[in-house]
């Protein structure tokens, strides 16, 4: 390497680093600039302002959410009375296809000896003539148990 090389080289070392450093002056000025109008935009007054047209055109009050009526009918729960009234009553007021009648202590006896889970449990997958949830297909598991302990409450 002779002198005049070393020159070169020192000068354009010089000028990458005037490069680098005007590089990050500028981003660090342009970064500062940004990130200030970036939160001024975003502030709650920022944003208040720019909606105010719309949200005064609105006087009647808060809109109220659409209730969920659909969802609400489906998972309300109904009582066991209920729902012996509109769906067991059928077979367990007459004894039709040979059910044990509600009110019947006799017939209904041996059946509560067997204990609470049991009685849920056969009558959810059917026994005898009775088809699997005694026909009440919507029933859920608490249903049909508050249904069996309504009916068994009535037949000691
Ligand atoms: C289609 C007629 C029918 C309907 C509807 C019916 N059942 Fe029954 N149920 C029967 C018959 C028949 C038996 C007796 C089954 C046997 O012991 O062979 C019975 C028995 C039962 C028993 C006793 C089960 C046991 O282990 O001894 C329970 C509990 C019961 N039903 C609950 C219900 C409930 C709750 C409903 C309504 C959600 C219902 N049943 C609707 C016909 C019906």
């Amino acid at each position: 390497m002779n002198n005049q090389t070393n020159t070169y080289f020192g000068f354009s070392v010089m000028i990458v680093v005037a490069v680098v450093a005007l590089n990050i002056a500028i981003s660090t000025l342009m970064c500062g600039v940004l990130s200030t109008a970036t939160a001024a935009d975003i502030s709650a007054e920022a944003t208040n302002a720019r909606i105010a047209p719309v949200s005064m055109l609105n006087t009647g009050g808060a809109i109220a959410a659409p209730a969920p009526v659909v969802a609400a009918a489906s998972t309300a729960t109904r009582s066991g009375e209920e729902i012996y009234s509109s769906t067991c009553m059928a077979c367990h007021a007459t004894g039709a296809a040979g059910a044990p009648k509600v009110g019947d202590s006799a017939a209904w006896a041996p059946r509560i000896a067997t204990g609470l889970d049991a009685l849920v449990a056969s009558a959810t997958k059917g026994k005898g003539a009775m088809p699997p949830k005694g026909t009440c297909a919507v029933c859920s598991a608490d249903e049909l148990r508050s249904t069996i302990e309504y009916m068994t409450s009535k037949s000691q």
